[in-house]
């Protein structure tokens, strides 16, 4: 919402983008940021016994399209660059091998890797906020909400 002579209205997604990209600014987010984390991120990740052969299973020899991607989808999130279009739910959902506490492990290195190549503690904080927000909703998908079964068009009704 925006306020302007004393009224409210919503801020069109021009604005909003405005917004979002001055903000990122201010905090020294850019591409070659982005760039940094992501590598950086990904050598971690590779490096690690529990993720890095889930990883390495499923991208293979393909780690050079796996890191532009994210790097674009990183640039969508932090600085609304309008990037990335792909659908990571559904890529998430067909990983079988994942458990809930790998997102606890995957959000670690992820927030080491911003605390060492990060110039600020908000820069930090701007990352994490959204890495979580996402962690979330990808387990959503993928586990549902503890106690409640997941609803998978065509699966079979869950026996008790
Ligand atoms: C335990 C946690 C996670 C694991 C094991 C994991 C694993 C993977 C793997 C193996 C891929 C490649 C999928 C493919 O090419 O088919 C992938 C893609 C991706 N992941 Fe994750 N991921 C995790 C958490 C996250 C989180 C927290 C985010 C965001 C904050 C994220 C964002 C993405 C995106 C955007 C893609 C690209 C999807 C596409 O192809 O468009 N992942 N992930």
């Amino acid at each position: 919402m925006a306020v302007k002579n004393g009224q409210t209205r919503v801020r069109t997604a021009d604005e909003r983008r405005s917004e979002i990209q001055a903000t990122a600014q201010e905090m020294g987010i850019d591409d070659a940021f982005i760039d940094t984390l992501v590598d950086a991120f990904y050598s971690k990740i590779r490096d690690h016994s529990v993720l890095g052969p889930i990883f390495n299973e499923k991208i293979g020899e393909k780690w050079d399209v796996h890191l532009a991607r994210m790097k674009d989808f990183w640039a969508s999130v932090a600085l609304n660059a309008g990037r990335y279009s792909g659908r990571p739910v559904p890529k998430h959902a067909a990983l079988t091998n994942v458990e809930p506490h790998h997102f606890q492990i995957w959000l670690g290195l992820f927030y080491e890797t911003l605390k060492e190549t990060a110039s600020s503690p908000q820069t930090v904080s701007y990352f994490m906020v959204r890495a979580e927000r996402i962690a979330d909703s990808l387990k959503l998908a993928m586990f549902g909400l503890p106690g409640l079964p997941l609803e998978r068009p065509g699966a079979p009704p869950q026996q008790d």
